[in-house]
This record gives structure tokens, sequence and C-alpha cells, in this order.
């Protein structure tokens, strides 16, 4: 097997990355698939969020994993979660020091890519969780992806920011990635009761087209307080529509993911 990396981007705060990154990664692990979640933001919310909060591996977190000039093999970071089949390689706030710290050294946006080669044939999928920046945390998680998922929450203003994000994907495509490629935009915290709800989503559309994945996710108060039970909402809710949302969108995403390789150098529609 060879994993397919996915980075879930988009350097807005709040529009339902971790939430994505969570349950996407929780659900396809519960679909039989071989899962890794790297938290790659210092707040570390996606490894509170799977209740591993302040669990580390020997090595340490993915902080030390980027940062140490001859790492032990990235295996060692890596620790198990309460959900069968997902593994979690986590971070914490010292993350936040890599930023800096790594200015100066050799192959600083080859870091992550580097790390997960090493286990790209143990998992089906290795899904990257970002910080709400353009800055080198997601600078290595792009150049380390195959495909970027961007979460877009349903409101006025939901393609502020876009711009420079798609402008981003075309430098590190240039520069380091040539088959980086957006694998789907996913409209998030939708109310689809609302005219402006569907505004929003036809105007998303135009813009991204046939990537907008048909599942979009509600708002749903079973998704927002999963986190605080450290579990994935389909371990917490399990009949929720918030659970219902996120085991469609994970079926739509294997289908996408498997049936078709994402072609390469493809550019944005609209
Ligand atoms: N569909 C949703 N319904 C309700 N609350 C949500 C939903 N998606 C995310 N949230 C909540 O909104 C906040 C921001 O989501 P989060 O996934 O942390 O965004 P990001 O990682 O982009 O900053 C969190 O408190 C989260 O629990
Ligand atoms: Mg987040």
């Amino acid at each position: 097997m060879r994993s397919r990396i996915f980075a879930i981007a988009n350097q807005k705060g709040g529009v339902g990355k971790t939430t994505t990154a969570i349950n996407l990664a929780a659900s396809l692990a519960l679909g039989d698939q071989a899962v890794l979640a790297v938290d790659m933001d210092p707040q570390g919310n996606l490894t509170s969020g799977i209740g591993q909060k302040g669990n580390y591996a020997p090595a340490g977190t993915i902080y030390e994993a980027l940062t140490e000039e001859s790492p032990p093999a990235v295996d060692q970071y890596i620790i198990s979660t309460g959900v069968s089949g997902l593994s979690l390689l986590p971070s914490d706030r010292e993350l936040a020091g890599a930023e800096i710290e790594l200015v100066n050294a050799s192959r600083r946006e080859q870091r992550l890519r580097l790390l997960l080669d090493q286990v790209r044939d143990r998992y089906d999928y290795i899904l990257v969780d970002t910080p709400p920046a353009l800055g080198l945390l997601t600078l290595n998680t792009l150049v380390a992806a195959d495909g970027v998922i961007i979460p877009v929450v349903c409101e006025y203003f939901a393609l502020e920011g876009l711009a420079a994000l798609t402008a981003t994907l075309k430098q590190v495509r240039d520069a380091f990635n040539r088959s980086l490629e957006i694998s789907g935009v996913v409209l998030t915290m939708t109310d689809m009761r609302t005219n402006l709800g569907k505004e929003v989503a036809a105007e998303v559309q135009s813009v991204f087209g046939n990537k907008v994945f048909e599942t979009t996710i509600p708002r749903n108060i079973r998704l927002g307080e999963a986190p605080s039970r450290g579990m994935p909402v389909v371990l917490h809710a399990p009949r929720s529509k918030g659970t219902e949302a996120y085991v469609s969108l994970a079926r739509e995403f294997l289908a996408c993911t498997r049936s078709t390789r994402i072609p390469a150098g493809g550019t944005l529609r609209g």
C-alpha cells in the first residue's frame, strides 16, 4: 500500500479544519482503512479532540520530529487512539517554536514529507490538520501532501482569503510538489434552510465547480461538543446528524480517491 496524504487547509480559523480532520479520519478508520492523523497545529486541537492531550510517544511530539537534526524513526512519535485503525502524530504548544527554529534549517520545507515517507507503506490515508496561517507548518504540509481538502464555512465572506490559499498552492506546485491538487472543498456549518446558506453554496460551486463535495456538514451541537469529550462524533453521538454527515463525506472521499488518481497539474475551475 502507498498512503495518500491529504492536507486539511484554510488559513482562516474556525472553518472546521480540525473537526473535519478528526471526523473524516475516524470515519475512514471505522470503514476499515488504516489511517494516520497528523497534528500540525501548535494549538493541538486535533490531539485533544481525539482524547490524546498530553499523551506522547517516547520520542516526543511532532515538534521534536520536525526540528531535531537526526530524529529517530517516525514511528517513535506515533501513538494509538481510542479509535481502532486510527493512529496519531500529536502536537502541543511547543510546535509554535518550529516556525522560527526552522527558518535557517536545511530542507526546512520538506521536513514533514521526509518523515511521512518513512510510513507510507503502513497507512491507507494520512490526514494532516494545519494551523490557521500560511506559514512554514502549513507549507511543510502542502509539500508533503498529494491533495488538499479545503473546508469552507457556509456564511457571507466564505470565499474571502481563498485567493491567498490558491496562490500558495500554486507556489508550492511550482517550487516543490508538482502533483499537489485540490482534492475537494467541503462546505461546513451549513444551514441550507436559509437563503444565505443556499446562496453561499452556489457561490462556492461557481468557483470550485465539481471539486465541491456533494456532502455538506450541517451545524450540529454534537459535532461542537465531541472534542470536549475527547472523541470523534461517530463515537460520541453515533446517531447524530454530524455523524451522518462525516460518514457520508468519508464515503464520497473514498470513492473519489480510490477510483481515479487525482490528475496532476490541474487548475482551479471558474
Ligand atoms: N458542523 C459543526 N457544527 C457545530 N460546531 C462545529 C461544526 N464544525 C466545527 N464546529 C465547532 O466550531 C469551532 C471551530 O471548528 P474547528 O474545526 O476547530 O475549526 P478550525 O480548525 O478551522 O479552526 C470548534 O469549536 C468546533 O467544535
Ligand atoms: Mg483547527
